[in-house]
């Protein structure tokens, strides 16, 4: 019609507005298992933790010896190859985890990695991941255009262009498996020694050692040695070897609880206060930061450490115009680790922290910590809703970041420039943009438009979990967040809870506790955070939680009371989860199954047959799970 009237073509015809350009941005694909991150250890200290909690989950004796699989951890850019009947069939970056780029034909260009298997053991469906990375020695060759050579690695690997990818030499080496159809195999040790037979490039320095003093004797040698490396490693990652504990130890939120990266020390520098900044961040904490002389640490520029909080400060008397030291270990924030005081010059000051929030004014407070019993070393801005102008900033950095609504195409530094030209003051005015307008801001061009509206109308359907995590409420992180979606399930039942809900009913989730009701309390007392959830709301598909639960405890509730013997609570709490059953924390009529184990509260025990509910022992328990 409108070729045959151009007179009635009006300005927003769909014709004239259909689709984005994509441009760099890669298709994205769906990873079948998802790719997780590692929790982290710094000390022998942490490293005894992370197995006593091992221990305790899996119910095993103090002295049980663990197995681990030792394996360097390669600061590279990690990548998932799928293969099907042998043949290499997608190959996808890590993206959130969840979901990422389509990089197929760029990883095809790595020699390392083979684009087909005949070897008749190699399975006929099956997820191979690993790193890719760059050698220093090939680093140092195009060093002029990257930082380090793990940007170098993930600037090729995500090049338009595989010709261009092809020009930097990256090498890649395998370590796990995602998706593996019929996985026979019980040790990652054995899985490791058949990627090798497959024709994967396995790291040299891989190792099976038993006894936290082992792995820490080992850690030491191995800092050492890793200077002779000719590509960066940050750590040693220590997986439990065995397959099968592997599986009973399952996951926390984005980490397996099986393995963990043992870091590298810190490389460290000196330099001098210049300032001392307070950050707002986005639960109202102050931070105190250190601008300092940019110094060079390990190869990376640095010119702020954080100073953490006011105590930090006080305990080592820290001042403006100090020549302090500073450390940087990988990926964490550098921190000032000591003052050379000898150098202090004789009119500094003592640092005053500020009694107010330096953004907004309000008063500045410690939270009382009921489980510690303590007053919290942070101090927090009391303002809620979208009172603070830093807090919101940083609220709405969080609601368009990677985990939450994640729209890629507004970055940090874009939200900062759109609050500062009053263009953003509320999530909601993300999906009120007005294009047209932002077309002629500065350094703002029609390709550019086009991607951040490509990438935001891209986001508009989010999962309920997604959406609560995104809101940026204190103490719901991803795992609460997750809690609430799926007791919620539909975005109608959170649009009901407003300042006057009964919020003692969170109490039933396990995992949600009095902090986290003080928490949301607070939260939807507010009516700006009421408000923005609404509109919000209008402006999004969120989908609800579907039933799509399996197992024999669909919608059945427990409850376990007293000490189990040969298994832990925690464990007994996620074999009832994998089978769609829930826990409950106390007894009340919503309850199925109260299981005993020795010294029971015989409160619950008369409580559970005032109400009728089913009663079991702990053989009788077991026997229901089999
Ligand atoms: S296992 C199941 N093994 O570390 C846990 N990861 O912080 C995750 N990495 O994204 C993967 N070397 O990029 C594993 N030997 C190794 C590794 C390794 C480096 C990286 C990988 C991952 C990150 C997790």
């Amino acid at each position: 019609m409108e070729k045959k009237h151009p007179s009635i073509i009006s300005k927003d015809s769909p014709s004239l507005n259909v689709g984005f350009t994509p441009s760099k941005n890669f298709k994205k694909l769906k990873h079948r298992v998802q790719m997780l991150s590692l929790s982290n250890v710094f000390s022998k200290e942490d490293l005894i933790n992370f197995e006593k909690k091992i221990l305790n989950f899996l119910d095993f004796k103090k002295d049980y010896k663990i197995e681990y699989s030792v394996e360097p951890k390669i600061d590279g850019i990690s990548a998932s190859l799928t293969y099907k009947k042998g043949k290499l069939i997608y190959g996808v970056s890590r993206g959130d985890g969840k979901e990422g780029e389509l990089i197929t034909e760029n990883l095809k260009t790595i020699k390392d990695i083979p684009q087909k298997i005949s070897h008749k053991e190699f399975p006929d469906d099956i997820e191979i991941r690993g790193e890719v990375f760059i050698e220093n020695h090939d680093f140092k060759k195009i060093s002029n255009n990257f930082a380090n050579a793990r940007n170098a690695a993930s600037g090729s690997l995500r090049q338009k262009d595989p010709n261009e990818t092809k020009k930097i030499p990256l090498k890649f080496i395998a370590y796990t498996f995602g998706y593996f159809q019929n996985n026979n195999f019980s040790k990652q040790s054995e899985f490791i020694s058949y990627l090798k037979k497959w024709g994967f490039k396995v790291s040299e320095y891989n190792k099976i050692i038993s006894g936290i003093d082992n792995l820490i004797f080992n850690h030491k040698e191995f800092e050492n040695k890793r200077f002779n490396i000719d590509y960066d490693l940050d750590g040693l990652v220590y997986k439990i070897n065995d397959f099968n504990l592997q599986n009973r130890l399952g996951f926390v939120a984005n980490a397996p609880r099986w393995a963990t990266a043992h870091k590298f020390s810190a490389k460290s520098g000196s330099s001098q206060i210049l300032n001392i900044d307070i950050q707002i961040g986005r639960t109202g904490a102050l931070t105190p930061v250190a601008k300092i002389k940019p110094v060079n640490i390990g190869g990376v520029t640095v010119s702020n450490a954080t100073l953490h909080n006011e105590e930090e400060i006080l305990r080592k008397d820290l001042r403006v115009g100090d020549y302090v030291k500073i450390e940087r270990a990988g990926d964490v924030i550098p921190h000032v680790i000591s003052v050379d005081l000898k150098k202090r010059s004789q009119k500094s000051k003592k640092f005053l922290f500020p009694s107010k929030c330096p953004s907004c004014g309000s008063k500045v407070s410690k939270d009382y910590n009921f489980t510690t019993k303590k007053y919290d070393a942070v101090r927090r801005c009391s303002s809620e809703g979208y009172y603070c102008e830093k807090m919101s900033i940083e609220k709405i950095k969080h609601f368009i970041s990677k985990d939450a609504m994640n729209i890629d195409g507004l970055g940090k530094k874009v939200v900062e420039n759109f609050w500062d030209l009053k263009i953003i003051r509320y999530p909601y005015d993300i999906f009120d943009l007005k294009y047209e307008n932002i077309e002629k801001l500065e350094g703002w061009g029609k390709l550019s438009v086009s991607n951040l509206k490509y990438s935001i109308e891209k986001s508009k359907k989010v999962s309920l979990e997604k959406f609560i995590f995104s809101l940026g409420i204190r103490h719901i992180g991803q795992e609460n967040a997750k809690l609430m979606a799926d007791n919620l399930k539909d975005i109608k039942n959170l649009l009901k809870i407003d300042a006057k809900y009964n919020f003692q009913k969170f109490l039933n989730i396990d995992g949600i506790g009095e902090t986290q009701v003080k928490s949301l309390k607070n939260f939807f007392s507010n009516e700006i955070n009421v408000n923005i959830i609404k509109k919000l709301t209008q402006q999004l598909t969120i989908s609800k939680v579907e039933n799509k639960k399996t197992g024999k405890f669909i919608d059945k509730t427990f409850l376990i009371t007293g000490k189990l013997n040969g298994i832990s609570r925690a464990e007994a709490k996620s074999k009832i989860e994998k089978q769609s059953g829930k826990i409950l924390s106390s007894v009340n009529k919503n309850l199925n199954y109260l299981i005993t184990g020795d010294k029971p509260t015989i409160k619950k025990i008369n409580k559970a047959k005032e109400l009728n509910i089913v009663i079991l022992e702990q053989k009788d328990f077991l026997k229901l799970l089999d």
